[in-house]
């Protein structure tokens, strides 16, 4: 019964998404996590000149180190070039960074599937009467160097009456 439930809401989303975008499907996201500060990229890019080299950065970005088949590519694979505050995808189709993970779909299309059916990354809200949100896969991994790093073990949860002083 709840898988029904599940089915019948996502199809309410999917037809619900698709009237506004023909093109393609849009999730409701999280907002991507910049670093402070960082965006827009224009603020610094806007009339800078576009270096399309490989190289190692020494004026900026100094703590991006690449280590996603970075053999085969390089930032501009996946940044736009003369728009830093965009993406590009490999048709050369521009998109803004809330819509990262059509780009990261591009390469791992079984996720992508199963991130939009929600079994892939996980979903929050819509209970209490709020949205529901997808993480986006930038919240999870970092872009530049995805592969997931165990994680130092947590300390123990903190109980809300604790943690409000109630
Ligand atoms: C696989 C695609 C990909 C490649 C290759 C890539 N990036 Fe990114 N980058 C992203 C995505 C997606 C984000 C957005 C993350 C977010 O939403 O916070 C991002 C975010 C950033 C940011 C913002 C980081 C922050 O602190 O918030 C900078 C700066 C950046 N990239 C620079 C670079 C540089 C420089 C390179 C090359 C050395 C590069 N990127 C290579 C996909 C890529
Ligand atoms: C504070 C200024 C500043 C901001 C803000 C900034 N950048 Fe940069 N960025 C630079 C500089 C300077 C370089 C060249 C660094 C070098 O050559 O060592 C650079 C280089 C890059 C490169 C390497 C390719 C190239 O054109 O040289 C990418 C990709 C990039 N930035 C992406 C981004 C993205 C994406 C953002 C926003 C999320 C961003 N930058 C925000 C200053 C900035
Ligand atoms: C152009 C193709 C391409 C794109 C676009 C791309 N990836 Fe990857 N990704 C790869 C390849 C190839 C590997 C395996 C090689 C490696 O890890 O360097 C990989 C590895 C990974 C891994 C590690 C897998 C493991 O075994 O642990 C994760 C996680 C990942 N990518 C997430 C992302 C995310 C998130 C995005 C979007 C920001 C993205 N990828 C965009 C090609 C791509
Ligand atoms: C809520 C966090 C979260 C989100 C959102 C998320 N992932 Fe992951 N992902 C993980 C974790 C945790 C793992 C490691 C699972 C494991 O090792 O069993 C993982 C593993 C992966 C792997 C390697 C595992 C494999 O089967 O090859 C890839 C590739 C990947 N994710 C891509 C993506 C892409 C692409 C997206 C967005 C469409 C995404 N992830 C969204 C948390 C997330």
């Amino acid at each position: 019964m709840k898988r029904v439930l599940l089915l019948i809401f996502l199809v309410f989303i999917a037809v619900g998404f698709s009237a506004s975008a023909a093109q393609h499907d849009e999730y409701p996201v999280a907002s991507p996590p910049f670093s402070e500060g960082i965006f827009p990229c224009s603020n610094c890019h806007a009339g800078m000149e576009v270096n399309t080299k490989k190289r190692e950065l020494k004026d900026e970005h100094t703590s991006i180190k690449l280590h996603h088949a970075e053999k085969e590519r390089w930032c501009l694979d996946c940044h736009h070039a003369s728009n830093r505050d965009k993406l590009k995808l490999a048709d050369g189709e521009i998109i803004n960074f809330t819509e990262s993970y059509r780009l990261c779909g591009q390469c791992h299309g079984n996720i992508y599937r199963d991130w939009k059916a929600g079994i892939h990354g996980k979903r929050v809200g819509s209970f209490r009467g709020g949205k529901r949100t997808y993480f986006l896969c930038v919240n999870c991994h970092n872009p530049h160097d995805p592969k997931f790093k165990p994680l130092k073990p947590e300390p123990p949860p903190i109980r809300p009456e604790q943690q409000y002083g109630k």
